[in-house]
């Protein structure tokens, strides 16, 4: 099925200005940018989006890292995108990924690992919505 999938080029990545190297691994990959916009994100947005991750060690360093430098927002559209786009992401740990992901090719640790993907059709929904209402897809 078509499916939409939320996206997040992090600011490990926009600050060595890689957000064309990856946004042209997506549309190699038949990924289609349907919305994208950048942000720098407070602190507090931060949270709210990780909140599931809230009592895992790593929470606050992780918002205090999204919340450092510019982000990039985007929503992936195309067949089975959820998971295509977790497949050319690659590992969330860049010493996993497989070669050619975007995480094998430009993440430098587990936590600057340039990119996040949703990871499910429901988180999908429902991190799309956190960032984009729907005048702004265009598919
Ligand atoms: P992401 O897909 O954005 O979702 C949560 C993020 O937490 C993950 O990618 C990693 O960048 C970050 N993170 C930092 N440390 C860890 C860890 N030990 N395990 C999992 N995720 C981690």
């Amino acid at each position: 099925a078509i499916e939409r999938t939320l996206s997040i080029i992090k600011p490990d990545a926009t600050r060595r200005n890689l957000t064309g190297k990856i946004n042209a691994k997506f549309e190699e990959a038949g990924l289609r940018i349907v919305a994208q916009k950048r942000l720098h994100l407070s602190l507090e947005q931060a949270g709210k989006f990780y909140e599931v991750h809230k009592d895992r060690p790593f929470y606050g360093e992780l918002c205090e890292f999204m919340a450092s430098e510019p982000v990039v927002v985007q929503v992936l559209e195309g067949e089975g995108a959820i998971a295509k786009n977790r497949e050319v992401m690659g590992a969330t740990n860049p010493a996993n990924a497989a070669d050619g992901t975007i995480r094998k090719e430009f993440a430098l640790s587990m936590g600057e690992n340039s990119v996040h993907g949703s990871d499910a059709p429901e988180t999908a929904a429902v991190e799309i919505s956190f960032f984009f209402s729907g005048l702004e897809i265009v598919g």
